[in-house]
């Protein structure tokens, strides 16, 4: 549980870092709880599964260390919510979440969500690493070729400042983190663009395709096909829709 210090207090800026996650990964002892750590540039960014995750100074690129708590799932189904809200306090747009923590603007990814976490003492500290593609100009989804790749600005037409959207994403999250998922669960399962469409997911290099139908009491996604139901645990596998990226 975030004690007394108030999420971001601490706000540590650099222009360049190989990966805020790795930063606070490698200086979590000695930095309070609820650290927020920005980079304008990242040269080794990490990104799910493995992927390059590396960012110009037109993306938000941050990191928020949450020391000891007792449910590290919940940062990043948290995480996920703060950046819809975030992105509607600040923009004419309506944010979805593909689960769990991608971040959808009109079928278009436009933020990615990486919670990592080391052990330290009882309770792991957990890092939660998000980049936002606030002003990406569609140059550079053409070049990387993203198609489903798309920025805030471009959707938008607004211009506003990568640390502006990281505080506001902080002002979001803090009393998130104090609520229970279940709390939160309807309205995560609202904005949650996977329910209800046809999903391969790759479990242990085995693929799986059935229908994302719920999403259970610790966050889980329900799936059902001809075998049954079974639900998938974040972090184990890649989900995507049969027709598209969500
Ligand atoms: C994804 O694959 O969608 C997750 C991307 C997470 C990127 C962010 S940028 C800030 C933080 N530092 C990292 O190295 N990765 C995360």
């Amino acid at each position: 549980m975030l004690n007394t210090k108030k999420l971001g207090r601490n706000l540590l800026e650099f222009d360049e870092l190989g990966s805020t996650n790795t930063y606070l990964k490698e200086n979590s002892s000695d930095l309070p709880d609820g650290t927020a750590v920005i980079a304008k540039c990242q040269t080794n960014g990490k990104g799910r599964l493995g992927k390059v995750w590396n960012a110009e100074s037109d993306m938000l690129s941050m990191s928020v260390l949450l020391k000891a708590l007792d449910n590290p799932m919940k940062v990043t189904l948290m995480s996920a919510i703060a950046v819809t809200q975030a992105i509607e306090a600040l923009y004419p747009l309506k944010a979805q979440i593909k689960w769990t923590n991608d971040i959808i603007v009109n079928e278009h990814k436009v933020c990615g969500i990486l919670c990592e976490s080391r052990i330290n003492g009882e309770h792991p500290d957990i890092v939660c690493g998000i980049g936002v593609n606030v002003l990406t100009r569609k140059a550079f989804f053409e070049e990387h070729n993203l198609p489903y790749g798309s920025s805030l600005y471009i959707l938008s037409g607004k211009e506003i400042p990568p640390k502006e959207m990281g505080e506001e994403i902080l002002n979001k999250l803090e009393p998130l983190l104090s609520m229970s998922f279940e709390e939160v669960k309807e309205e995560y399962k609202q904005r949650c663009v996977t329910l209800g469409r046809a999903v391969r997911a790759v479990i242990n290099n085995n693929e799986v395709i059935a229908k994302a139908i719920d999403i259970d009491d610790t966050g889980r996604l329900v799936c059902e096909n001809k075998s049954g139901r079974f639900t998938i645990n974040a972090g184990e596998v890649s989900v995507r829709g049969l027709y598209g990226y969500i």
